[in-house]
Parts: C-alpha cells; structure tokens; sequence
C-alpha cells in the first residue's frame, strides 16, 4: 500500500466516467454526510483502488466495489486505509478486479468546516438571526474534503448530485433541478446530470438567498443571488453576465454548454470569485453593486470580475488545464479575455490601457531571481495555491497579449476558435494551443511562445542610435540590478517621430545592428533633427522593458511633456524608468525630472500608476534621505496639484467612469503627502457625513480618500476619528464600505493606533477574508506590523495555515521593508517557524527587503538629489 504515497499525481488504472454524489448537510451541527457511486473503467487489472480523500471519515464497510458483468459481483475492500499526508485513499481488494466496467460506492461524513475550502459555512444574518449557509470551494485540490474523488483536473465525469437539505432553503448546484421532494422539515433536490467536467468545477451552496433574473438571447437562464433584501444589488452584474455570455459565444464560436448560469455571493469568500460550471461564486464585493454607496471602481471590479469568470466556463470548463503546470492557460487567458469583454460593453473605461497595471505587476514579480516560469513543475497539492499569482495570471495575460498584437487579432480569434472546438469537453496543455495558433496563423508559435513561457524572467531591450544606426541588444532584467541568464525571442515594435512611422521585427540574438535609412527605406523623408523621439513597445503590447541611451531618453522626456505618446507609451516609460531606477541603473535624480513631465498627465491610468511610483519613493527615501524626506512630500503634492485642481472634490455633472476613479486615488495621495487643504477639507466633510451617512458632500468614490486623510491626524490619544470610522463600518451592511474602511484604519502616524487597528483585524467584527485589508500600514507601522505578525503567527497560522490568504500577510508586512538586517531577522524567523505553504512567497519578499535595502544605498550616494529634488518641490508652473 505504501507504494502509492508521495506521488505527484493518482495511478491511472480506474478511470472514472460518472459520479452519483448525495450530500446531507447539518448547518446547526456543522457537519455532514455522504454517499457516492463513480463508475469506472478499469483499465489495467488491480487490487488496488486509489483516489483522493482527506479529513473525511469512511468506515471499512462503508465501502463496496460493484463489478459490472453479467451476474455483477459484489467485492468488499480487505483494507480501507486514508493517507492523511498524500490526502489519499486507498482500497485494497483480495480478489483482482478485471478490467471492465465497475461501480465504486462509498459512504462517508465530514465537518463544514470555517476555513472557506472543502465543504465550508459561511455566516450570515437573517431578520437579526445568525445562520450558516453551506458552500463549497474545490479548486485547487479541495473537492477531496467534500467527497472521494479522482481529484486532478484530467480526470473529467459527468455528475448527478442530489441533495438533502432544510426545506425552507435555496439549494443550488451546476445544473438545473429535474426534481424535488418534500418530507416534512427535509427536502430532496435532484439535479440533471452534468456534461463532463473536473471535479475543482463542482459546487453546492444552501442557504437564504433572493435572486434576479434575465436570460440571453438564445435561452440561457441566467440568475444572480444576493442576501435577502438585496436582489437590487445583482442588477449591474446580471447585465454584465448576460452581454458577456452572449459575447464569449460569438467570440469562442460555441454556445455556452449548461442550461442555466447562476451567480452567487457568499458571504465569506476567500478568493475574489470562482468559476464553477453553471453556478459561479463570488466574494460579496465582487459581485454585488449599490446605486447609491458603491464606487465607481467598485462597479469596474465587478464587470471585469464576472468576465473573468464566465470566460472560464470556455476556457478552464469546456476545456480544461491536463495539470497545474498548465495552471495559466486557464487564469492568464481568463484575465486577457475579460479586457476584452469589458472593452466591448465599456468602451469609455479605456480598460487596455488599465491593462498596464496587471503587465506591470506581473513585470515586477517576474523581475525577481525567485520567480517561476509561467509553466511551473508541481509535484504535491500544497504547491498549487502558491501558483495562483501574478505570473500566472499577469504576465500570463500579458504574454497572451504580446503574441495576440503579434499575429493580428482576426487570425487569434479563429486559431482560438478551432482550440476550443477540438478539445471540447476534454483538456489541453499549453503546447496544444500554440499548435492551434501555429496552424492558424503559419507563424512558429510554439518556438516564439516557449522562450516566454518555459523559462521565468524577461528582457531589457537596450537602445541607442550611433551615427545613423541602430543598435538593439538584449539581457534579462532583475530588480536587484544583478545580469540574469536568460534570452528571448522578442517581438520589437518600434516607431519614429510619429504613429504611422513604424516597424516590427524579432530579435532573436543578443544583439543586432540596423542601419536607419536602409531599415525605414522609404518610410522616412527627411531627417527629422533633434527632436524625434523614437518608442520601442508600441503601446507597450510586449511583455519586457526598454532601456534608451541618453539622447533618446531626452527626447521621449520632451515628448511625454508635449503629450504626443499615447497614453500607454507615457505609462510605459516612466514605468520602464521607475524599473531601472530601483535596480540602480537609473538614477533617482532623473527619474524624478521625468516625473516632473507628468504634471499635466490627465490619463487615469497613467496617474494612477504615477501615484503608486510617489508612495514608493516617499517609503524608499525615508529610509534612505530621511533629510530630505519633507521635500519629497512637497513634490508630490506640488505635481499632483493640476489634477486636484482639475478634478475637486465633487463629481462634475457628466464626467468620466475614469475621473471618478481618479479623484479619490489624487486625494488620498494628497492626504499621505500631507496636503494641508485635503486634511482639511476631509475632516469637515467627514463631520458632515457622520450625521448624514447620504450627504452629497461624501460620495463613495471619495470615501477611501477621505477616510484615510482623518485617520492621518487620529492618535491613540486622540482617537475620535478612529472611533467614527469603526462606528461607520458597524452600521454598513455593504461589504464595499467596510473594505474600504478596513483599508484606511492602519494609516494612522501612531503606532499605538496601529496596533489597535491590527488587532481589531483579529476580532470576531473582521471576517477572516477581509483581515488582510487592514495591513495597509502606514511608514510608522512597518515595525508595529512586524511584530503583531510574529506575536499572532501561532493565530494567524490556525485561521489561514490551510489557505492562500496567509501568503498575503507575509508579503504585505515583510516586503515593505529595506535594510539587510531586517531581511536577516525575517529570515531567521520564519527558520524558527517554517511553513511549506509560504515557502515562495517568503523567498520573493525577502529578496524585495534585500532589492529595497540596496536601492537605499544606491539613493544615497546620488550628489545632485538633493538640489534636484529642492528645486522640483516648489518648482513655479
Ligand atoms: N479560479 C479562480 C479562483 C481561485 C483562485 C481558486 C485561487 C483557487 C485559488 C478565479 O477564476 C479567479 O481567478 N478569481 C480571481 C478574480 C479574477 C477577476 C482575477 C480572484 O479570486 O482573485
Ligand atoms: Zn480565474
């Protein structure tokens, strides 16, 4: 029996076809019992049947193997035994069963647990009574806590799924009901059989709920469900669903599978949203939108959310991962395709341009040494939740994006296409689909896409002009500054002087040399002197940063400054420059003169990542320039005075989705940075909206904002805006106003507030999902942080030890920091208190402490900073 632990993956000689699953939940006890049947072909003859299981109990003779001949034969297992470790179960039979038809029967029971996986409650209010409602969570590798399964996504059945439950609740499951049956306080719900699918895809949820509904034009019945009273809330988002399956279907060029789509928020929720076939579950803020308190970036993150996870009911559902390797298949695409979708139902949200924001997360996690390439070796369960990132889903995105820009989006739309018809109800690997765009398109995809997908990192394309020619050269980029190894092909695209002066290329070498009349021909005329300004990545489609030699540089400054880019090349050079900044190839005295440029910047997302940059900086140079530091503040303030000017503090009758974001981000930097009138004007609004929680002066976009500039001034003795505050979050029952007052309570200057603010973090009023929001501490909370992790870890431990969400407590604290010995504390910390789980996330934030640390002493040896930055701080415009 040993043989079979410490595999990566189950033994492949019973393969299931389809599941007869029952499930008996106890919402008061908090547990549940079970019984299922899988047929299965057996394939090779075995004494062993071998599946997943864990924290479920099953008796010996609870067990039973049915073969299918004629008569059939009953066997009974001689062994039942659950590998807790491996999280399997193996059956052990004296007779061999012969290859042929088999049904496996097993009953079972386990706990609903609280840790939003498996088989969980989630807690809810119902007319002033506290309830439990029953949800499941599979993916990963959890659909095992719930019942016996071949629990791996290539092992696709069909299920039938009944349920037994309370009879006054909604139960829902992927498929529509075929039949219900009342008995006196109990119900039986059958449900129609399902298609084949994984099992990460199938879900339960019982609980109270309320529910709108419309359908798409081919009869698809779609249904959103919200908290009772609330069905108001589900509008926005039935509309999304319903404008994006019909888009998806016309997209992929066939129809979504399942009957009916059902949405639903759950109450306690730890991802954002979840994908499974025909019944989706979110996170309330995800999902839920309110006319009146909901922001405008609330109302965003739910379209593009529900995008995300309707383009999975394709891409992920209907064709599905074969392993976790091939993980980004499913998230990078799902992420690229809901750009897509939002752009088609919002064109005024510019949401490409948005899309900067993931390519420049995922560009700056790849730029770690301690990155993984997008496909990553896995070999246990618990290395998959780590994988869930910004690799897999940003850089995923962002490759899918490069190669789309690449091949021309009529010729990736029909290569897509034909993926999706031939490997329809089965799975895929990342190979499959560069062979289906390879064929589509004639290009070599696979050998392109490999070098981008098999090795972790990315490139830094050097250029410079020398005497009429252009040199072009390539080296992997780091943060820490250090040379990587690696080499790309990279699709360069590059224009001069003007949009319509362009051209593409690959480089395939380390280097090459173009001579500039012979490469344009006849694109260029004259010699445009001075002041033309070549681009590299246009419109920044590509997934790798640019490196110009001095003139070059001057001369895009002057462009940016004469708004001639488009908005996603000015994102992409001060994103570029910021890059090399922090890995000291650049320096901090020019990055900040390019910054300068920005000041009449109106793009929300150019200003947003502006905003990001500045709160960067002001942590970096107070560790490094602490002297300096109140200049620094008084430059941002000064470069972002044109957009407070422009935008105010009330929505202007008309205005854009984007300046609506924008106010509120403009404001809150304003308030870190210390702006005397925001201060102000945040207080006596703020006053104003604790006697009218509807007053016109504190609109939702505006909240966040305002909410952190009155905690800036709040001390552990002078605590009443704090108090408010908490007051504010108690009477909301909208989950996006707690988020966002979670998210102000710890940018108080005090530490002693902080702390109180970490601590209510752990009270029983924070859901465990929503912890997490309150660690954005201010500077003077870095230490107080820290050591609330290290007194609470054992806590923190037993309420996230089994999730992803315990990654975000240790990213959030630890790599905020920049000095060597810091780094070296952490370290030895966690060798005192180890945990696989963390393992990635702890290496990627140690090396960010240690990138911070040098960048410090890179910052300091710059002599002309401090002019430089004096000058810019009460520069005249
Ligand atoms: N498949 C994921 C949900 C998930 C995440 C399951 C992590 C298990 C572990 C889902 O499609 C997803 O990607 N959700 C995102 C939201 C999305 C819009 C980026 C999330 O949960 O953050
Ligand atoms: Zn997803």
């Amino acid at each position: 029996m040993d043989h079979f632990k410490g595999q990566p993956r189950l033994p492949t000689f019973a393969v299931p076809k389809r599941y007869d699953l029952r499930l008996k939940p106890d919402l008061d006890a908090c547990r549940f019992a079970g019984s299922v049947a899988v047929n299965l072909d057996i394939v090779d003859p075995t004494n062993f049947i071998v599946l997943n299981a864990a924290e479920l109990s099953v008796q010996n003779d609870a067990v039973s193997f049915t073969i299918l001949d004629t008569p059939t034969k009953v066997l009974k297992p001689s062994r039942v035994e659950l590998f807790a470790d491996d999280e399997i179960l193996v059956l052990e039979f004296q007779e061999k069963i012969p290859v042929g038809l088999g049904v496996l029967a097993i009953q079972f029971e386990g706990i609903l647990n609280d840790k939003m996986k498996g088989f969980y409650r989630s807690a809810y209010e119902y007319n002033g009574e506290k309830k439990n409602m029953a949800v499941t969570q599979f993916e990963p590798a959890d659909a095992r806590r719930c019942f016996p399964c071949w629990d791996e996504p290539a092992c696709k059945a069909a299920f039938k799924i009944t349920l037994d439950v309370p009879r006054e609740l909604v139960a829902l499951s992927n498929m529509p009901v075929v039949q219900e049956n009342k008995d006196g306080n109990l119900k039986t719900v059958w449900y129609q059989e399902s298609p084949i699918m994984s099992t990460y895809l199938v879900a339960v949820v019982v609980g109270l709920f309320d529910y709108v509904e419309d359908h798409t034009s081919d009869g698809v019945k779609v249904r959103v469900y919200c908290q009772v009273g609330k069905a108001n809330q589900g509008k926005f988002a039935l509309h999304v669903a319903v404008k994006t399956l019909e888009l998806f279907k016309d997209y992929f060029a066939t129809p979504y599978l399942l009957p009916k789509l059902d949405m639903i928020a759950i109450p306690d929720f730890a991802a954002g949203a979840m994908e499974n076939y025909g019944l989706v579950t979110y996170r309330e803020t995800a999902l839920l939108y309110d006319d009146q308190h909901s922001a405008a970036a609330n109302k965003q993150r739910v379209a593009t959310v529900v995008a995300h996870e309707l383009a999975h009911q394709w891409f992920g559902n209907l064709v599905t991962m074969e392993w976790w390797t091939h993980l980004w298949l499913n998230e990078g695409f799902a992420t690229w395709v809901s750009y897509l979708a939002t752009d088609s139902l919002f064109p005024e949200w510019k949401i490409w341009t948005q899309f900067l924001d993931e390519s420049t997360e995922g560009l700056k996690l790849d730029g770690l040494a301690e990155s993984h390439p997008i496909e990553v070796e896995i070999n246990h369960a618990q290395e998959i939740d780590e994988i869930f990132d910004a690799i897999s889903y940003r850089k995923g995105a962002s490759v899918i994006r490069m190669l789309q820009s690449y091949l021309g989006a009529d010729c990736f739309q029909r290569s897509l296409a034909s993926y999706i018809k031939k490997h329809t109800c089965s799975n895929a690997k990342t190979e499959d689909l560069w062979a289906a765009l390879e064929e589509g398109s004639g290009e070599p995809v696979n050998k392109l896409m490999t070098s981008w997908t098999k090795q972790k990192g990315y490139p830094v394309v050097f250029v410079k002009v020398n005497d009429q020619k252009l040199e072009f050269s390539q080296s992997q980029f780091l943060s820490s500054g250090a040379q990587g190894e690696g080499h790309w092909i990279v699709p360069i695209t590059i224009c001069f002087g003007s949009y319509d002066v362009h051209k593409n290329f690959l480089l395939q070498t380390k280097s090459e040399t173009r001579d500039v009349k012979e490469f344009l021909g006849s694109l260029i005329t004259e010699d445009k002197g001075a002041n033309s300004w070549i681009k590299l990545n246009v419109d920044q489609t590509g997934f790798y940063r640019v490196k110009y030699d001095e003139s070059l540089t001057a001369r895009l400054r002057h462009a940016v400054e004469k708004q001639i880019l488009t908005a996603s090349d000015r994102f992409g050079i001060l994103d570029d420059s910021f890059a090399l900044c922090m890995a000291r190839q650049e320096s901090l005295t020019s990055l900040i003169n390019l910054m300068a440029a920005y000041r009449e910047e109106t793009d929300y997302t150019v200003l947003s990542n502006l905003i990001t940059i500045s709160h960067k900086i002001n942590h970096i140079a107070a560790d490094a320039v602490p002297d300096l530091l109140d200049y620094f503040k008084q430059f941002f303030i000064n470069l972002f005075q044109y957009s407070a000017e422009r935008l105010g503090w009330d929505p202007k009758p008309g205005e854009s989705h984007l300046d609506a974001m924008l106010r509120g981000e403009i404001l809150s930097a304003l308030a870190v940075f210390g702006h005397d009138f925001t201060l102000n004007e945040a207080n006596k609004r703020f006053q104003t909206f604790l006697v009218d929680r509807n007053t016109v002066l504190l609109p939702p976009d505006i909240r966040k904002a305002t909410y952190v500039a009155v905690m800036q001034q709040a001390t552990k003795s002078n605590q009443l805006a704090y108090d408010s505050l908490l007051k504010v979050y108690r009477e909301t029952d909208l989950s996006q106003e707690k988020t966002r007052i979670l998210g102000s309570l710890a940018s108080s200057h005090d530490p002693d507030l902080i702390l109180e603010s970490l601590n209510f973090m752990l009270s029983s009023e924070v859901r465990s999902q929503d912890a997490v929001f309150g660690l954005a501490v201010s500077r003077e909370g870095q230490d107080v942080a820290w050591a609330w992790l290290k007194t609470n870890w054992e806590h923190l431990k037993k309420t996230y030890g089994s999730g992803f969400l315990i990654t975000r407590f240790v990213k959030a604290v630890v790599s905020p920091f920049a000095s060597f010995e810091k780094a070296k504390e952490v370290e030895e910390f966690f060798a005192t208190h180890p945990m696989p789980s963390i393992a990635r996330t702890l290496k990627q934030s140690l090396e960010r402490v240690n990138i911070n640390a040098n960048w410090v002493q890179g910052i300091q040896k710059e002599t002309s900073l401090a002019d430089a930055v004096k000058e810019l701080a009460y520069r005249k415009y």
